[in-house]
């Protein structure tokens, strides 16, 4: 390089412009700011040249360095504002670009048993019961002895019951996966003074699978236990529930069953919603649907959790959310419900 001072000043503002044009970002413009027009920029220095220059050659160096400092500050804002305007468009072409393929975001939405659970419970909230949920690894003594299962009842069966540990006649506390949500009956009985207004609700399992059966399931349960009430309340209560569930006048109907923890007990049906069509999926063309078991508690079971028999009476219903789940959509097959299938899912949109 020349060691003219003017000269090394057109070199420097050469080399500049080009690194400019050359930045692509406001930050590569920025590096080259400093890097010759910072405070101990390549330019910058320049002027250190006019101490050392002959009084006459000096007002002109001044002059030009000016000049130069001033026309390369232009082109720097210059470019800046290229590169603002340039990025500005670029990020507006794409917002607009109309050519894009829409994203669709899926929304989710409740598993059509949550839904259906919510929509239960929140039935029995307004009649005044409490809503529970029980462990889902069970005392055997919950879920089978005090409810009255007999020893050898084919429900403690290794076909029905999952054992979680021991069995019936070893010293350990015998688990069971709990087979129902009556267990949870016992638990309230044990934990609330009468009266108890309760509904229970949750997973249960058992060794069943197929089209209709799968060894996991829900079931929703209701108890009540007061001075004086009777058969006649269970069913007011089930009548009740099945009006504001499903918002018409359908009829609700007892045939006697058998449950070890209920006497008597009751199968309960409610009428058909879709009529009584001969080729209707539901009900088979017979206007009812099965829908649980039902009873009065057994004096055995108040017995088990001390409350006198003879003092307070009590009901109690179970039955199946799945089912029901399956009833109200038409489910064909009950693995559907578990698969977690998005096609299968996002046709619940609630
Ligand atoms: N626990 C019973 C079952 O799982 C249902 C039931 C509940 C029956 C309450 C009577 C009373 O089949």
């Amino acid at each position: 390089m020349s060691d003219d001072p003017k000269d090394q000043l057109d070199a420097l503002s050469t080399s500049f412009r080009e690194e400019v044009e050359a930045a692509l970002d406001e930050d590569a413009l920025y590096a080259v700011q400093v890097k010759y027009l910072g405070k101990k920029g390549l330019v910058s220095r320049q002027r250190a040249h006019m101490g050392k220059l002959a009084p006459e050659q000096r007002k002109a160096f001044g002059q030009a360095f000016n000049q130069t400092k001033g026309a390369l500050e232009q082109l720097l804002a210059a470019r800046r504002e290229a590169l603002t305007e340039a990025a500005r468009s670029l990020r507006l072409a794409r917002r607009e670009d109309l050519t894009m393929l829409a994203q669709r975001r899926s929304a989710g939405s409740l598993h059509p048993i949550t839904h259906t659970r919510r929509r239960l419970e929140a039935v029995f909230r307004g009649m005044g019961y409490d809503v529970l949920d029980g462990p889902h690894v069970e005392h055997q003594q919950y879920n089978f002895d005090d409810l009255n299962f007999q020893p050898d009842h084919p429900a403690r069966d290794m076909q029905d019951t999952f054992f979680v540990q021991g069995r019936a006649g070893t010293d350990v506390d015998p688990l069971v996966l709990r087979t129902h949500t009556s267990p949870v009956q016992i638990r309230a009985m044990l934990t609330r003074p009468p009266p108890v207004r309760v509904i229970a609700q949750g997973t249960v399992f058992r060794r069943d699978d197929d089209a209709t059966h799968s060894p996991m399931f829900h079931q929703i349960e209701g108890l009540c236990i007061d001075r004086g009430v009777g058969m006649a309340d269970l069913k007011a209560t089930l009548y009740r529930f099945v009006q504001a569930f499903f918002g018409s006048d359908l009829q609700v109907r007892l045939r006697p069953s058998f449950f070890p923890f209920v006497e008597p007990g009751a199968e309960f049906d409610m009428q058909c919603p879709f009529g009584r069509e001969p080729s209707c999926r539901v009900c088979k063309g017979s206007g009812w649907i099965e829908l649980g078991g039902s009873g009065m508690v057994h004096p055995a079971v108040l017995d088990a959790v001390d409350i006198d028999p003879e003092v307070y009476t009590g009901w109690a219903f179970g039955f199946g959310i799945d089912r029901m789940a399956m009833l109200l959509h038409a489910v064909p097959h009950m693995r559907l419900l578990f698969e977690s299938d998005v096609r299968f899912l996002e046709q619940f949109p609630c």
